[in-house]
């Protein structure tokens, strides 16, 4: 089998090691063989990002929208054959996972766009005659770590922009998920982003400790779990690196007597249970106000039992595969946990054999549950929700603040005094109103609050808080 190499400095170079990608739908269909870099390999890919600002921060902005658009053509041109390549090694379906590569086109035509777009400020001096201008230049060498779950969406939602606003970058994508990283950065690479301005490092996570701690790397952005980036952060700022982190969530769904319960159960479905509850902005609590609370238990159970569990790649599959043993272990832990606790569970929660041997699990609703429960409280990132009932729609929302994390929030109802209340009382950086949590949209800033985020949000125009810093130019002609 061909070995699929690192990019450094605009040579495909093999890693120290190999890493077998699996497929989580069948564990005997080898996706492919990938280069496992290390510490050394990190180093070179830093110094080639930092040989490569210089030229890459000033080169136009027509040029540099060019290749963006380029990029973005061909993700176009090929989401079918890239989305089943996604769905093998990632479990999501082949229509969530061809979505994903349609993603990943617009967010770089998106950024194709910022590249052209004015930015900055001419003020006039307070000092007779002289000017100031506020000018944003990119940060430098920008260090890109991304978790296994958006294989390549979220790779494209930093680079994209990282290279927008002309910033060099060390790609360390998740290593269960390589196959995805490396058709992007191939992609980059052979549309024309200039040798070293994109360096791809496929690694164990602990090479990520040489990346976030070398002083080269003026930016890192981070998306993965809360306790992986807490420690990444605390060694970046050793430095004084800038810190972008998106982080776990626990993120509620309210339900209110006066909603429409059909939208309800397809929204609480679409939330959670696609891509297998395997996403940050999954609304993994349900907190339903009594009048309705026993039709949204007995309907959502219906929903999830109807809903066929197989390979990625099969037709008539509507939920894959878990990614690997240790999450369907992570699930199993947590259906016991919810048990333990007095929680009902009204269905799933067990592992299912399929044709082919891989991560199988059946989703799971707990009835019952209480929001101080372990299953209420942990990220599970699983396809396993709760249902909390709420006395009203006041308890409902501070059950649905009563969390560590603040990612997302949804309610639905008809109310539109609700809807606003909720709107401004959520406790988390983004809020939907009688749609899901998870989905969004790539023109709007994306990213949480306590928990669940640090530092400037992700997507749209807002990332350039991330990717450029502040010049102040003070000038007497
Ligand atoms: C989505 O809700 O479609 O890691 C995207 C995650 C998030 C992305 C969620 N950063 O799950």
């Amino acid at each position: 089998m061909e070995l699929f190499k690192n990019l450094i400095g605009g040579e495909w170079v093999a890693g120290a090691a190999e890493n077998i990608n699996i497929n989580p739908s069948d564990v005997s269909d080898t996706v492919g063989i990938y280069a496992n870099g290390g510490e050394a390999q990190m180093e070179d890919a830093i110094e080639a990002a930092s040989q490569a600002f210089p030229a890459w921060r000033v080169t136009n902005v027509a040029r540099r929208a060019e290749i963006l658009y380029a990029v973005s053509a061909e993700l176009f041109a090929r989401k079918e054959e890239l989305g089943e390549l996604l769905a093998r090694e990632e479990g999501k379906t082949r229509a969530d996972a061809t979505g994903e590569v349609i993603r990943a086109a617009q967010l770089f035509r998106f950024y194709a766009g910022e590249c052209l777009r004015d930015r900055g400020d001419k003020l006039d001096s307070i000092r007779d005659g002289a000017e100031v201008e506020v000018i944003r230049e990119p940060l430098g060498v920008v260090g890109i770590i991304t978790p296994w779950n958006f294989p390549i969406a979220i790779p494209a939602w930093k680079i994209a922009p990282a290279l927008a606003y002309g910033n060099t970058v060390v790609f360390k994508p998740a290593s269960l998920v390589p196959a995805s990283a490396w058709a992007l950065v191939d992609i980059l690479h052979r549309c024309g982003v200039p040798h070293g301005v994109v360096n791809l490092v496929m690694s164990p996570g602990r090479v990520a400790n040489a990346l976030v701690t070398d002083k080269r790397v003026k930016g890192i952005s981070f998306t993965g779990s809360t306790g992986v980036g807490r420690r990444l952060a605390s060694q970046a700022v050793e430095h004084f690196a800038k810190i972008q982190l998106e982080l776990g969530g626990k993120s509620p769904m309210v339900v209110l007597d006066d909603a429409d319960m059909e939208a309800a159960i397809a929204g609480a479905f679409a939330g959670l249970y696609t891509g297998t509850g395997q996403k940050c902005t999954a609304s993994s609590r349900f907190i339903v106000t009594r009048g309705v609370y026993d039709e949204f238990v007995s309907r959502l159970t219906a929903k999830v039992q109807s809903a066929r569990v197989g390979h990625a790649l099969a037709a008539d599959t509507v939920i894959g595969p878990v990614v690997d043993e240790s999450q369907l272990r992570t699930n199993e832990h947590y259906i016991s946990q919810g048990r333990a606790a007095g929680a009902t569970l009204t269905t799933g929660g067990e592992r299912l054999q399929r044709e082919h041997d891989g991560f199988y699990f059946s989703p799971a609703v707990f009835a019952d549950a209480d929001n101080s429960m372990s299953i209420a409280q942990e990220e599970i990132f699983g396809p396993i929700g709760c249902v909390i009932p709420a006395d009203d729609y006041d308890h409902a929302l501070a059950l649905a603040n009563d969390t560590e994390f603040g990612l997302v929030a949804a309610i639905y109802t008809q109310s539109l005094k609700h809807a606003q209340h909720f709107k401004r009382h959520s406790d988390t950086g983004m809020v939907t109103v009688n749609l899901p949590t998870s989905g969004g949209d790539y023109r709007a800033a994306f990213g949480g609050r306590k928990a669940s985020g640090y530092g400037p949000k992700e997507q749209g125009p807002y990332v350039q808080e991330f990717y450029t810093q502040i010049k102040c130019a003070h000038v007497l002609g």
